[in-house]
């Protein structure tokens, strides 16, 4: 397009969306009967249904960043590594990386392995490739799409790991692996769910963060609770690895890039609207702050300072005794 038909274009587009127009639609939108009860059912469903991980969208969009069918942080071989030198293509072969190193902990190479919270299927495939049984869950409807198309052959269990049939995957695996899965699932529930389906002597491969300061950011099972439930239930811890160095390379790239493109974009955007819609910037002014909040509490998630004081991120194999 040459740049003074690219402006035209530009003009026209930001004339459509001006303060009045936008008032009126919304006001229309209110005005009218028919869409009240339409507008309470979107109220009820601010979080979808089935809840977040039902469809959560942050999930979805990490999937389309990083297309290797892995959600995690990934294990990067050189911790010391500073994000400005890291790629997404190395962030992908550090998922690849974390994938493999739960893969090699599974013994019981006869019976099923349950990858409880499969994300896109990442694990699935490698467990595929060492010749093993996988059966996916996941109660994420994307991912559930997602891995049903490649594949189709691998059993799939649609819901949450607490909602799982116990009666009909009794003793059904030798091994459960929980790939930063268990985090999202109820402590106790998801406990007595995966006693339930192991055969005796199954394992439990678990790899995630856990909360062991006090801490506002209430993601991760806090690492005492879970010692205790693991005790009181008759757990015991049989290899234990802490591999928060090899996590944060990413979280450090993922907070480089909200600091470094997401903030500036978003400050460009708000001073751009101000200059050339100050009437719609005044009305959106609540919004706008909002928003901004909302990504620095996003980023605050992913500084790798506050992650290494505030949660530990390791590798458990565990066994009932
Ligand atoms: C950060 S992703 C990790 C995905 C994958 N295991 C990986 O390593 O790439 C978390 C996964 O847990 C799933 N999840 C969330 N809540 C869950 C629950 N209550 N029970 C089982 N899985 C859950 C999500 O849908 C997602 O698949």
């Amino acid at each position: 397009m040459a740049q003074s038909s690219r402006a035209g274009f530009r003009k026209k587009l930001l004339k459509k969306v001006t303060a009045r127009s936008a008032a009126k639609h919304v006001a229309r939108r209110l005005f009218f009967p028919r869409n009240w009860l339409p507008l309470l059912r979107c109220l009820r469903r601010r979080k979808g249904p089935g809840g977040k991980s039902g469809d959560d969208a942050q999930l979805k969009l990490y999937g389309q960043l990083l297309p290797g069918g892995f959600l995690n942080y990934g294990y990067s071989e050189n911790p010391a590594l500073p994000p400005e030198q890291l790629s997404l293509d190395a962030i992908q072969r550090a998922q690849v990386r974390y994938g493999e190193r739960l893969v090699d902990l599974v013994l019981n190479k006869d019976d099923g392995v349950l990858d409880a919270g499969c994300g896109m299927g990442g694990l699935i495939g490698l467990l595929l490739r060492r010749g093993l049984r996988p059966t996916a869950l996941t109660p994420n409807r994307t991912q559930i799409r997602r891995v049903r198309a490649d594949f189709p052959d691998v059993p799939m269990i649609e819901g949450k790991l607490e909602h799982l049939p116990v009666e009909k995957f009794r003793a059904s695996f030798g091994t459960v692996i929980t790939s930063e899965s268990f985090q999202y699932v109820n402590l106790q529930q998801g406990l007595a769910v995966i006693e339930a389906v192991l055969k005796p002597g199954g394992r439990w491969i678990l790899c995630d963060y856990f909360r062991t300061g006090t801490t506002t950011r209430q993601s991760g099972h806090t690492w005492d609770d879970f010692t205790a439930a693991l005790a009181q239930r008759g757990w015991k811890i049989i290899s234990q690895q802490d591999i928060t160095a090899n996590v944060l390379p990413t979280i450090a790239f993922v907070h480089m890039c909200g600091n470094r493109f997401g903030m500036p974009v978003a400050q460009f955007v708000t001073e751009r609207l101000e200059r050339k819609q100050p009437a719609l910037h005044f009305l959106a002014q609540d919004v706008l702050g909002e928003l901004r909040t909302q990504l620095q509490e996003h980023l605050d998630v992913v500084d790798p300072a506050i992650f290494a004081r505030e949660k530990k991120y390791l590798t458990l194999v565990m066994e009932r005794g």
